[in-house]
């Protein structure tokens, strides 16, 4: 049932580009983006609201990324377990998105009865008879498959996809992605399972590095731009099943105050695809090195180039369209954590203290 992997979560991760097909297959056709009729029109929303908890979080903050640069349209990102609590104002042109793989956990659909009479909802859900499904105006699926590992992984990139997708139709809705630009971004996309295969072949080469990282007992995460959430999203995996103590932050937030904990035993990992935004982080992680920190960065073959001096250990992407990145490096991101949680021995797919679905509050 594992496939001849030693856990689900390896399984998991190794499935990705199949599902990620599997996922493009039912919601392209032709060329073009075929999402239900009953899809809202991004011209008549003037705001969105994302809501999750976890790692389904951390794909609604990249979301917002793409939902503000391919549409321009406003988005606010809360975790359930607060925005159940807040009087968030929200308009008649207010759009709320809830993504959940379970569908069944207990603050994300709190949070989706709280609005659900105020605002149109729709969810992004690996489970399509999930409550948070049948509460919704309209489910859309991930077509992941079932999630067994606690720590979730290809219902990630799933869920990313279908955000950027949606984020896509927003562009498109709004009139401000053009044709060409659109074609681009169809061959980005058809290009991502290639892509996301490409980069699984990075396991050996991080599972050393994750060796040494086992013996850390502080580890820390920096991204810019959509890095940035995947940076939280691999200090989350990294503490689910390894318990090493572990904090993504945005590398410019580094000077604020993180850098303080930088030394010798700190590994930092520094997700950084060369982009407009690269010089930027690789002079935080400069900071890092002179502070005598040791930094893992994960880049691409021209990052590597131009940025591996100095760095401890540097992970080799292939290189990808912008658009696309943060699905791409959510696999080193989840192999980090794998190979670490493994040479620490732990229970990979049982963690302790968590369960697979949070059905209580
Ligand atoms: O089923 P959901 O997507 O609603 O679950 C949300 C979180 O509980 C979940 O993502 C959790 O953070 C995972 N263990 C992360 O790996």
């Amino acid at each position: 049932e594992k496939g001849g992997h030693k856990h689900f979560m390896a399984k998991e991760i190794a499935e990705q580009p199949t599902v990620l097909a599997d996922a493009l297959a039912h919601y392209l056709n032709d060329g073009a983006i075929t999402l239900p009729e009953t899809t809202p029109d991004f011209a008549e929303v003037d705001r969105i609201v994302m809501v999750a908890c976890g790692t389904a979080y951390y794909a609604c903050a990249t979301a917002k990324y793409w939902f503000e640069q391919l549409a321009g349209i406003p988005v606010e990102v809360d975790v359930a377990s607060e925005y159940r609590y807040r009087d968030a104002p929200v308009g008649p042109k207010t759009l709320a998105i809830f993504v959940s793989q379970s569908g069944e956990t207990a603050d994300t659909l709190a949070a989706l009865r709280h609005v659900a009479t105020r605002a149109r909802i729709v969810s992004v859900v690996n489970v399509p008879e999930s409550s948070i499904a049948r509460e919704s105006d309209l489910a859309l699926p991930i077509f992941a498959g079932a999630e067994i590992g606690v720590a979730s992984t290809k219902a990630f990139t799933c869920q990313l996809l279908v955000l950027l997708l949606l984020a896509l139709k927003a562009g498109r809705d709004r009139g401000r992605v053009t044709d060409e630009a659109m074609a681009g971004h169809m061959a980005s996309l058809s290009s991502l399972p290639g892509l996301m295969a490409q980069a699984l072949a990075a396991s050996e080469r991080i599972e050393e590095t994750s060796v040494k990282l086992a013996e850390a007992q502080d580890i820390l995460f920096l991204g810019r731009g959509s890095m940035f959430p995947l940076a939280l999203e691999g200090a989350l995996k990294l503490k689910e099943i390894s318990y090493i103590h572990a904090e993504g932050y945005a590398s410019g937030e580094l000077k604020h105050g993180p850098i303080a904990l930088i030394d010798r035993s700190v590994p930092v990992i520094v997700f950084a695809p060369r982009t407009a935004l690269f010089d930027k982080t690789v002079s935080n992680m400069q900071e890092v090195m002179a502070r005598g920190g040791k930094v893992v960065l994960v880049t691409d073959r021209l990052g590597a180039v131009e940025a591996s001096e100095g760095c401890w250990q540097v992970i080799e992407m292939p290189t990808v369209p912008e658009l696309i990145a943060p699905v791409l490096y959510a696999i080193p991101a989840q192999l980090l954590a794998y190979h670490t949680a493994v040479a620490k021995g732990t229970d990979v797919d049982q963690p302790r203290n968590l369960a697979k679905s949070v059905t209580v509050e």
